[in-house]
């Protein structure tokens, strides 16, 4: 058989190749790798060097990220034999994998030291040389070699047993399919797979560009990439490996972990160039300074510095305790921060009407993790903080939380001007006071404004306030996104558009016509109702009744909270001494009265609706009345014609048979079949003492 090219130097790189090339060039090197595979595993007797083996390989992992589509389904990357069905084969460790305990200063490294020192018998003085490496954010994978090949790799698992990726392994490039030169017949070799950052974006921005949804960070892309059932995935992947332990070996391969370091080089292994050996502890705080400070620029994301006691023999005697080898230990960085440039402060609006502002950043990487946003808090933090647009800030990022401005590290050139929270809702431009002793701002507008108008069309509708049936959450949200609802008004408005309702996907006729229906049943409201409706914060139902009986009509109530805008004014006094009514309230409704969009609001609903005076008396106070109400079984504490009088009495509607419009079935003793078809329906039953209690009736007498 003609000795295949195998030299690739001079073949055009993976990035330059048209797609017609890339196919062709893949088949050429799936039959090439196929007769080296067979060359070596079959007759034993390679024609070719390790090392072009591997760039053979290399070559076509790289073809294949760039061209998906083109993986062939007899690809060198695939034919390694594919995972079981179901997830992954278990695989033994033959030593465990652990992990590592966790210091945060030189104290506590001082104090793993002097542990060490103390096992050893060693005395103060004695040295301890380490070998510093900087800890990556990857997995750690566990791979096997037989004679100096690569026969299985699996995860760390529980540390004792791991999931078989051997498949997956083979698509990495940076895991020799051999290794060069002597190496003891069996070792297990240690790494960290891993994504750089730049890998990690370009990653992302093709999941965004194929509507995927895109990792979290670098560590989660490697994890997930690796974790695939299918190699051929994992091999357009592009993930990375550095070598940095040993498990089982069937002979010592060195005497030094640094000695070791070197060997996994030879071998044809990636091995951090950073890691360094350090000759005290005075050493690996000056290293971890160095890591800290050289942690932005780096490829890679690392989240601290891992250092191992370099003598190996030293290393055998220490041991491990619990999960953790006394030899070694990670320092890890504080929490995780970056510097980046404040490009400008945006306001949000949430559902309930809070401006929160957001610091919009110059993209950066932080921990992992591409921050463009992070909170700023609020106002006040803001000017006690006298952040800047335009300002170099420090960010930070604790966990998995959103990222936070810590603060300013520009001295600054004479430039930005103090920021300026805004005092009006930059979604829909009404007002957003800052009621006193609180930190937040809320737009007033909430009716209207376009980021909280569902949220306030699904309280308008909901059961306790318009109780408009069938104008639940799914419907305003679909015709808020129809572009039929932008305030309370338009429900009033839907009559007209019955005959593009019904002919809406999951409508027809009828259930346009109950729509219809149950918005004309809501155009008389009582006057607490309606001020409920409103959405205003701090007016509950309870507040709303006090309200509605204190002005008893829509107009007093409007002209009323109109002049009561004025601070000392009559009406403002009056509004402050209804009974209930504390300061905070009164200055909700003050404020909501200041914006000339919600007056528009309440005038438009006005002329679609009839607004009733409340009925005087007890009733309009109860929380039963207008609900519907069914008495069944034996009462213990009055008759049943009595208990459906003061019900009426309340308010309430008493009715005979229970159906869906029921509210509540109030179940006395022997009761039959209502009883059923309340809880059949889901309709709320009371006891007859759950009933007096909700319907203000007290203990009953005697
Ligand atoms: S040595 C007994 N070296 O950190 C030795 N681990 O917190 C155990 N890691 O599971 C591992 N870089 O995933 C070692 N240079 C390094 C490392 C490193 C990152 C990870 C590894 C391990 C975890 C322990």
């Amino acid at each position: 058989m003609r000795r295949p090219d195998v030299d690739t130097s001079h073949a055009a790189p993976a990035e330059d190749l048209t797609e017609a090339e890339a196919e062709a060039e893949l088949a050429r090197l799936a039959a090439e790798i196929a007769h080296h595979d067979r060359a070596y595993y079959q007759r034993d007797a390679p024609d070719i060097s390790d090392a072009e083996y591997d760039a053979l390989r290399r070559r076509n992992a790289a073809i294949e990220a760039r061209f998906p589509a083109l993986v062939r389904p007899d690809s060198p990357s695939r034919r390694v034999g594919a995972a079981p069905e179901g997830g992954f084969a278990k695989l033994r460790h033959r030593q465990p994998m652990l992990s590592l305990d966790n210091v945060f200063d030189p104290a506590e490294f001082a104090e793993f030291a002097a542990r060490i020192r103390r096992f050893l018998g060693l005395g103060a003085a004695a040295r301890l040389r380490f070998v510093g490496e900087p800890k990556i954010d990857g997995l750690s994978i566990n791979l096997t070699y037989e004679h100096g090949r690569f026969v299985r790799g699996a995860t760390r698992g529980d540390g004792t047993e791991g999931e078989d990726v051997t498949a997956n392994l083979r698509t990495i490039g940076s895991v020799p399919e051999r290794l060069h030169g002597q190496a003891p017949a069996l070792i297990e070799i240690r790494g960290e797979v891993f994504m750089t950052k730049p890998d990690f974006l370009a990653l992302n921005a093709a999941q965004d560009a194929a509507g995927e949804k895109p990792f979290a960070n670098p560590r989660n892309a490697a994890a997930g990439s690796l974790r695939q059932l299918d190699p051929a995935i994992t091999a357009a992947r592009p993930l990375s490996l550095f070598a940095y332990a040993m498990g089982e070996a069937s002979e010592a391969p060195a005497a030094t972990h640094l000695a070791y370091l070197e060997r996994l080089r030879a071998w044809g292994f990636a091995v951090n160039p950073l890691s360094e050996p350090l000759a005290d502890a005075d050493a690996a705080a000056a290293f971890q300074a160095r890591m800290a400070a050289d942690r932005a620029g780096l490829d890679y994301d690392i989240d601290g510095v891992v250092y191992k006691l370099d003598d190996l023999a030293l290393q055998q005697r220490l041991g491990f305790v619990g999960r953790a080898p006394r030899w070694a230990i990670a320092w890890k960085f504080p929490a995780e921060q970056a510097t980046t440039v404040l490009n400008a402060i945006r306001i949000q609006v949430g559902r309930t009407g809070a401006l929160t502002p957001v610091a919009e950043l110059e993209p950066v990487n932080v921990g992992g993790v591409l921050v463009s946003r992070a909170s700023l808090h609020n106002e006040d933090e803001i000017a006690r903080k006298d952040i800047r647009v335009g300002d170099t800030v420090v960010i930070q990022r604790a966990g998995d939380v959103i990222p936070q401005v810590v603060g300013v590290v520009t001295v600054r050139p004479r430039g930005p001007a103090p920021f300026v929270f805004p005092d009006h809702c930059p979604v829909c431009g009404s007002l957003a006071p800052r009621p006193p002793g609180e930190a937040v701002r809320r737009c007033t507008g909430g009716l209207i404004c376009p980021a909280q108008v569902v949220e306030r069309l699904i309280h308008f509708a909901s059961r306790t306030a318009f109780d408009i049936e069938g104008m639940g959450e799914k419907t305003v949200t679909e015709f808020h996104a129809a572009g039929w609802l932008s305030g309370p008004a338009d429900i009033f408005r839907l009559p007209a558009r019955e005959a593009e309702i019904a002919a809406r996907e999951g409508w027809g006729a009828l259930s346009a016509r109950n729509l219809v229906r149950a918005i004309e049943a809501r155009r008389r409201i009582p006057l607490d109702r309606f001020i409920y409706a409103l959405g205003i914060r701090r007016i509950g139902e309870r507040n709303a009744r006090l309200l509605a009986r204190h002005y008893g009509g829509f107009a007093h109530w409007r002209e009323e909270m109109l002049a009561a805008r004025i601070v000392g004014s009559d009406a403002r006094e009056a509004l402050g001494s209804i009974l209930g009514i504390g300061p905070a309230i009164a200055e909700e409704l003050v404020d909501f009265f200041a914006e000339p969009r919600n007056l528009e609001t309440l005038d438009e609903l006005a002329g679609l609706l009839t607004i009733e005076t409340p009925a005087a008396g007890a009733g309009a106070q109860s929380a039963v009345a207008g609900r519907t109400v069914v008495f069944t079984g034996t009462l213990e504490t009055m008759t049943r014609p009595e208990a459906k009088a003061r019900a009426e009495a309340l308010g309430a509607k008493v009715t005979e048979s229970v159906s869906k419009k029921t509210d509540y079935v109030v179940v006395g003793a022997d009761a039959g079949s209502k009883a059923r078809k309340a809880a059949e329906l889901g309709v709320r039953t009371l006891t007859e003492a759950e009933w007096r209690e909700l319907a203000g009736l007290g203990e009953p007498a005697g």
